[in-house]
């Protein structure tokens, strides 16, 4: 067998991925010019990555609760803010494209799994200030920071939940009446993924959208984000490499696209 291979991968991706002109649906062809195109430097960019930095440059350390995969670069349960604010949050670029995809598709609630210190919750935040978002985090210290940074950003859209995706999640779903975009950014792995995007579907509707991160992070993401892709309410799938996105829209004829990001 193989043995999996991220550069290798990622090296395939930059040469096989498609740009908007290589691609029919109109409803992707908008996406990619209006969204993923979209290089204005909203002013709300520099609130959140202003955070970010200030919280890169932290070195107090906390302790901390791993329910996920783990971070594959430190396994200490101490680790400093910093060091959760370089490696665990969205780089710069795919940070700002949430912040457009929620400024697009203005959903009415948006549920993400995996805060961390709630940098992707601000960028979603200030891109559609009027959605209610949910975001769940296992980590009862980085949740109470995440909680402090919504209060300096001064959002006030975003609930916080402190608890395990295995026990909250079908409580999130519960309550409310229908799931118009989430962001699953937590436990990469093969099962959890699967089971958290067949909890999900319980909400979905025609409009809704769901992002996958880190798909091809290692062969179990690679196959959970397959059985994604391959699900039959799944009409339109794109692969940026280092997300997935899924949509359910039954105008559209069912394709998946590798688009360049
Ligand atoms: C990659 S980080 C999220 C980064 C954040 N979305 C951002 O870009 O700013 C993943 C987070 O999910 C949390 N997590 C992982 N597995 C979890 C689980 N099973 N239940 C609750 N939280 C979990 C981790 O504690 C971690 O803070």
């Amino acid at each position: 067998m193989q043995k999996f291979d991220f550069i290798r991968n990622y090296i395939s991706y930059r040469y096989s991925s498609r740009t908007k002109f290589d691609v029919h649906p109109p409803f992707l062809f908008d996406l990619i010019t209006k969204v993923f195109e979209d290089k204005k430097n909203y002013p709300d960019y520099q609130k959140v990555e202003k955070l970010k930095k200030a919280l890169i440059k932290n070195r107090q350390t906390i302790s901390i609760t791993d329910l996920g995969a783990g971070s594959s670069m430190n396994k200490n349960l101490e680790r400093s803010i910093g060091f959760i604010a370089r490696t665990s949050s969205k780089d710069k670029k795919r940070g700002r494209l949430m912040y457009r995809l929620a400024n697009y598709f203005k959903p009415g609630n948006i549920l993400e799994l995996g805060t961390s210190l709630g940098l992707s919750t601000a960028y979603l935040s200030f891109g559609s200030p009027e959605s209610k978002i949910t975001t769940i985090e296992g980590c009862p210290n980085i949740a109470a920071l995440a909680e402090d940074n919504f209060k300096k950003l001064k959002l006030d859209n975003i609930d916080l939940i402190c608890g395990n995706f295995d026990n909250e999640l079908d409580k999130v779903l519960n309550i409310i009446p229908q799931l118009d975009f989430a962001f699953i950014d937590g436990n990469h792995q093969r099962e959890p993924t699967i089971k958290y995007f067949e909890q999900c579907l319980s909400k979905t509707v025609n409009d809704s959208v769901l992002i996958f991160d880190d798909i091809h992070w290692s062969e179990g993401m690679e196959t959970a984000w397959e059985h994604v892709k391959q699900h039959p309410a799944v009409t339109l799938s794109i692969d940026i490499f280092f997300m997935g996105i899924v949509f359910f829209r039954k105008e559209l004829s069912r394709e998946h696209f590798v688009i360049k990001y």
